[in-house]
């Protein structure tokens, strides 16, 4: 198969307006061009689910340290050193291993109860209130504050600091350079204050850790190294999980009988976050660089392009989804690319899970029932992320 440059399939992650709904279009790549070539910005497209996966799974020819966003592919922009997200094997094995050690399972389970209390001390004011922000009254300022938790930022502070990122971060772009200096600058502080004031928490384990560098020497991390690791974290963790909270207050908005099932049955609540990530995948696509002639979804993407997975697309593949275009809490989906796959999957995908669990319980345990606002209600889909920046709520 060769790759399709017809002229009325055109798509690009820049093209904003393609992203109010761009399924449609997706469905168009998977079956008439599962290898696409985008002349204008010069990049190759994988949509369908085997594909993504492969793509993922091939982390030594289609890597990670030229960026996985486009726009940084394409600019050739230099990633600091333990921005492990942009890095390859071996550096990227040996820090990721790193922030694995003191990021363990136990250690976000543990943060539970404290999620859920703060869940509920949101909450609690708004009921009787007739109405909320889902995304600004909630979803936002329950991922920050987790995100603030992990990293032991007292509350008001951590709030003040997404309130400062939001001023820096342009609808329509990634998130820019000088908003992670600045958010750099805000974590610096607190790096310096734990120093003194040691804690339970992932900083503390951050600035005591000790491991062998590539030089052999055993060591603790730099300043600058811990420096880089929060706010990689918090670069990853928190916009994506405000917007996966977002997407639960509009889907089950839409879909009724499938929250009254939640209601009914909170059981079933783990598998409705599941299929949420599937169906509205809170990032669109990832890229990859590659380094060799690659040959995927019947043809070959050349030595030095930029590949972009669409997770999103991959999410809604009828080839490995019944009726993908249906929502179906009862469907506990199995595949999901949504986390991305292989070397790079998703460091925090059980804290994000277990985020969307508990705030979906606490959401619905308090409110059975809202009706989004249609006329406020603002999408903010960038080049990267897809999810709402305004979900106004009435609650009967
Ligand atoms: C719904 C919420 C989230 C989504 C959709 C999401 C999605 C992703 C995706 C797609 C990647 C891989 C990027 C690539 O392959 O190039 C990734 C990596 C990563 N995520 Fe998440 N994420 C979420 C929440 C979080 C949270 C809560 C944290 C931590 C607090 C986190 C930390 C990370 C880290 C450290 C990496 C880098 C892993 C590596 O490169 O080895 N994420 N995430």
């Amino acid at each position: 198969m060769s790759v399709d440059t017809a002229s009325d399939l055109y798509w690009d992650p820049f093209l904003l307006e393609l992203n109010t709904d761009p399924y449609p279009i997706f469905k168009r790549l998977r079956d008439e061009a599962p290898l696409y070539y985008n002349e204008q910005h010069d990049f190759y497209a994988v949509s369908r689910a085997d594909d993504v996966e492969r793509a993922f799974a091939d982390s030594k020819r289609l890597i990670n340290g030229r960026s996985s966003v486009l726009e940084f592919i394409k600019a050739n922009i230099e990633m600091p050193s333990g921005m492990f997200i942009f890095e390859d094997a071996p550096r990227h094995t040996k820090h990721r291993g790193l922030l694995s050690r003191v990021f363990t399972p136990k250690k976000m389970l543990a943060l539970e109860p404290e999620v859920r209390a703060f869940c509920e001390r949101t909450l609690d004011p708004l009921v009787g209130s007739g109405g909320f922000d889902f995304v600004t009254q909630y979803a936002e300022i329950v991922s920050s504050r987790v995100i603030g938790l992990l990293l032991g930022i007292p509350e008001a502070d951590q709030m003040a600091v997404r309130a400062k990122l939001d001023e820096h971060v342009t609808s329509g772009q990634p998130r820019d350079v000088q908003a992670s200096n600045f958010e750099g600058a805000m974590y610096a502080e607190y790096i310096d204050w734990r120093a003194d004031h040691p804690s339970d928490d992932l900083m503390t384990d951050l600035l005591n850790v000790e491991f062998e560098d590539e030089n052999g020497e055993t060591r603790r991390l730099t300043r600058q190294e811990v420096l880089t690791f929060t706010t990689l974290l918090s670069g990853a963790g928190n916009d994506t999980t405000a917007k996966l909270i977002g997407w639960v207050g509009k889907l089950l908005a839409d879909h009724p009988g499938e929250r009254r099932a939640l209601v009914e049955e909170p059981a079933l609540i783990p598998g409705a976050v599941e299929e949420v990530l599937r169906y509205e995948s809170p990032g669109m696509q990832n890229a990859r660089y590659s380094a060799e002639d690659v040959e995927i979804a019947g043809g070959v993407v050349p030595a030095g392009n930029a590949l972009v997975c669409i997770m999103a697309s991959a999410n809604r593949d009828e080839r490995r989804f019944q009726d993908p275009d249906r929502f179906d809490v009862r469907r506990r989906p199995a595949g999901i690319m949504t986390f991305s796959f292989g070397a790079h999957f998703c460091l925090g995908a059980a804290l994000a899970r277990l985020q969307g669990r508990v705030a979906t319980e606490e959401v619905l345990r308090r409110f059975p029932e809202w009706t989004v606002v249609d006329d406020g209600a603002v999408l903010e889909p960038t080049s990267t992320t897809r999810g709402w920046k305004h979900l106004p709520v009435t609650i009967p």
